[in-house]
């Protein structure tokens, strides 16, 4: 999308929603929390049914301009909150438990669209990246980091093989002159990835991924987002993921094995005495991820890497998350480095 088109014109489709809305039966009724609105895909089924209350939370400026319409449209039945979702706690000071929260994870298509914010391979844009307000973006990371912790960042979060190479190349490059536009990057990386003309994936697929998530500290959000939303929860209550890479599905389902079990050791570095007893806070999740169709992969192709999993809280009270953090600290520490 470029600054003369509006985003009514970007078409978006709610991932794996008739999924959703089996699992969590909003004709039932009750609170609903909806942690990343984005165009309010799931809201506007949920609030279909007028037994329903929903909160949406979007880090993003630009879902606040959907959120809006909803919410003069149901005034009493949904609220908004422009947030990070790992704040759910603090922003949710409810007597009220939610019966469902939601989490669809990743960027939205109107982000995407919009050139001017740069999480786009495929067209020129700002090397921006930023889903909210954070204290960098990926023009800070390119142009001001050492080699060393480029590396990490691309190595580890966007699991890219040729990471150090690639850091090298920008760090020669950005002497010359900073590293402005996303199509600059892409050169880079393809002066990298010689032989990306090979392979399916876009040769900037990773490193982009690998940014995105950095500058956002999306696996930080993620790890404290789950951590505060399970504990909002009660008995009963569901917890709905969809994820979309292979890190955040890591993350997710160590998240639901380790805490459904309390025999589970989520880490073999993990002392078995220091596993509190209880750990275990669903009482039933899902065993495989659930995925969309070929029919829903034909009409959206964005959904094809989509993983569902859920899980149903028992009656446990949470503590500090501490075990699920020391197994991700890895990523944690890098999504520390100050730049
Ligand atoms: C895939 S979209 C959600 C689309 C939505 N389910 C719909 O149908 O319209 C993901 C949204 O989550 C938001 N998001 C990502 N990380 C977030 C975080 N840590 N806190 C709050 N919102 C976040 C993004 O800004 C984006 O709008």
């Amino acid at each position: 999308m470029n600054a003369t088109m509006s985003l009514e014109s970007v078409k978006h489709y709610p991932v794996m929603l008739d999924t959703v809305l089996s699992i969590i039966s909003p004709q039932h009724g009750g609170m609903f929390i909806d942690c990343t609105f984005g165009g309010g895909g799931y809201s506007k089924e949920i609030l279909k049914f007028s037994n329903t209350k929903v909160i949406g939370i979007d880090r993003d400026d630009l879902s606040e301009q959907y959120a809006k319409k909803i919410e003069k449209q149901f005034p009493d039945r949904f609220k908004f909150f422009q947030n990070k979702f790992s704040n759910v706690k603090e922003i949710i000071k409810l007597n009220d438990n939610p019966r469902v929260i939601i989490f669809d994870l990743g960027l939205s298509s109107f982000q995407i669209a919009d050139s001017r914010r740069g999480f786009s391979f495929k067209s020129k844009g700002p090397l921006n990246m930023e889903m909210g307000r954070n204290s960098c973006s990926v023009y800070d990371v390119v142009n001001k980091l050492d080699g060393k912790d480029l590396t990490k960042i691309i190595k580890v979060l966007g699991e890219e093989k040729d990471g150090r190479k690639i850091a090298n190349q920008i760090i020669k490059t950005r002497s010359k002159k900073p590293i402005q536009y996303t199509n600059e990057l892409v050169s880079i990386i393809k002066n990298v990835k010689k032989d990306y003309k090979k392979f399916k994936r876009h040769p900037a697929t990773k490193t982009f991924q690998a940014l995105r998530i950095f500058v956002n500290k999306e696996l930080t959000e993620l790890i404290n987002g789950l951590c505060e939303a399970t504990s909002l929860l009660k008995e009963d209550g569901i917890l709905v993921v969809v994820n979309f890479h292979s890190l955040e599905d890591r993350i997710v389902k160590g998240f639901f094995k380790f805490y459904s079990n309390s025999n589970q050791n989520p880490s073999r570095y993990i002392p078995k005495n220091n596993i509190s007893k209880n750990s275990d806070l669903f009482k039933r999740t899902t065993k495989k991820p659930l995925k969309p169709d070929e029919k829903e992969i034909s009409n959206n192709i964005r959904s094809r890497s989509a993983k569902l999993r859920f899980g149903v809280r028992n009656n446990n009270l949470i503590s500090t998350c501490k075990e699920i953090k020391r197994k991700f600290e890895n990523y944690l520490k890098i999504e520390e480095i100050r730049v």
